[in-house]
């Protein structure tokens, strides 16, 4: 099987971003790092099972992958024949999900003579933060986020997977410094909003009933985890025990309080993330802190980033909510730095369905 070798020389590049790994089929096209266009289908198959249904995700892929594509280089007003690389989410994700992207971007690979890039979709979040966008005048390029950071900085990813505190040292080089030894927070965002009755995924239904809740009427146990790590299992059977207990002696406990039970259980899980940051920034004396991945949409962790960064003098990042969660713009602006780099795929790559993110490979 040939391998195509990315064309370094070239100055200008177009990249086709595919991202499948989990229950939204996206693609994007960036020109450099600017992005011209990120269609998202998302699966509402999934709401009324409480989670993502492995089986369900990729016939849903395999269904949208097609129009996503072809709407995406609609978009961007470009043809197959304008896009120098392909890169798509190698994993970590569903097997069945990740298999669907994979083997249409080989075979648009394949089909175009153009090179294959295999992105980690934990690699893809940090870097959302080097996506530009056009301005509103729509005469010049500037960082989708308001300002892109500085080398080395520090990000707490966390999405429905993944909790982790990294050191980005360069767009390809990261060092773990702490992550969960269990659940990953977006999973006790989800699990404690499916103790609560609301529908998968359940961190947009905390959030917004959190606003109208009081967050100190209920706390829950906040675990003791050495270092940097995290843990969020406790959390989420604490949760689960105080509302069996309250429902016992009162059946209307869970519908009279929703708002404040919300409001405590996203305080509890944005003070166990915060404190960790804090302690990281004190630890490296690094103080550009960026927030990446689904659970940086939480308006709680915002504003307490927001809070913390003025108390502490911190530069902070924060995506624009719509390259918080998943997302092909955010795998399109990676495969653009592997490019640079000349790192590209074979035809024989594989998805992962599990991969931490050391090196950002
Ligand atoms: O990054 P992402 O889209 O997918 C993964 O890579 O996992 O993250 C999805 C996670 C889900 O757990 C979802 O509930 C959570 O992000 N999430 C939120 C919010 N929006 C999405 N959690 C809390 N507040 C939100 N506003
Ligand atoms: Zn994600």
């Amino acid at each position: 099987m040939p391998t195509f070798v990315a064309a370094n020389n070239r100055k200008m590049a177009y990249i086709l971003g595919i991202e499948s790994s989990c229950d939204d089929t996206s693609a994007a096209v960036l020109k450099d790092t600017l992005l011209l266009s990120n269609v998202m289908a998302s699966q509402e198959v999934h709401k009324k099972y409480g989670g993502v249904v492995p089986e369900l995700a990729s016939r849903a892929h395999q269904q949208n992958i097609v129009p996503v594509v072809s709407q995406a280089l609609d978009i961007a007003g470009v043809g197959m024949s304008d896009i120098n690389a392909i890169a798509f989410t190698r994993g970590p994700g569903l097997l069945g999900s990740l298999l669907v992207g994979t083997s249409f971007a080989k075979g648009l690979s394949v089909a175009a003579q153009i090179p294959l890039i295999e992105v980690n979709h934990l690699t893809g979040h940090v870097l959302s933060h080097f996506i530009d966008v056009l301005s509103d005048d729509g005469k010049s390029t500037v960082p989708a986020s308001g300002s892109k950071p500085e080398f080395p900085f520090l990000c707490l990813l966390v999405s429905g997977g993944h909790t982790q505190i990294l050191k980005v040292k360069s767009p390809l080089a990261y060092e773990i410094l702490g992550q969960t030894i269990d659940d990953a927070v977006g999973e006790a965002f989800d699990k404690g909003a499916k103790l609560l009755g609301l529908e998968y995924p359940g961190g947009p239904h905390i959030d917004r009933l959190a606003r109208q809740g009081d967050p100190e009427k209920y706390a829950f146990a906040k675990p003791r985890i050495r270092d940097l790590d995290f843990s969020f299992s406790g959390v989420k059977t604490s949760f689960l025990y105080f509302l069996r207990d309250q429902m016992a002696g009162d059946d209307r406990f869970l519908e009279e309080n929703m708002n404040h039970l919300a409001a405590g259980l996203q305080k509890t899980l944005v003070d166990i993330l915060m404190e960790k940051v804090i302690r990281a920034v004190k630890l490296t004396g690094i103080n550009r802190v960026a927030l990446a991945g689904g659970v940086s949409a939480n308006s709680g962790l915002r504003d307490r980033m927001i809070l913390e960064s003025k108390k502490r003098r911190w530069n902070i990042f924060i995506p624009p909510l719509r390259f918080t969660t998943d997302n092909a713009a955010m795998i399109a602006i990676t495969g653009y730095y592997k490019w640079l780099e000349g790192k590209t795929s074979g035809l024989d790559i594989a998805p992962v369905t599990r991969s931490s993110l050391m090196s950002g490979e």
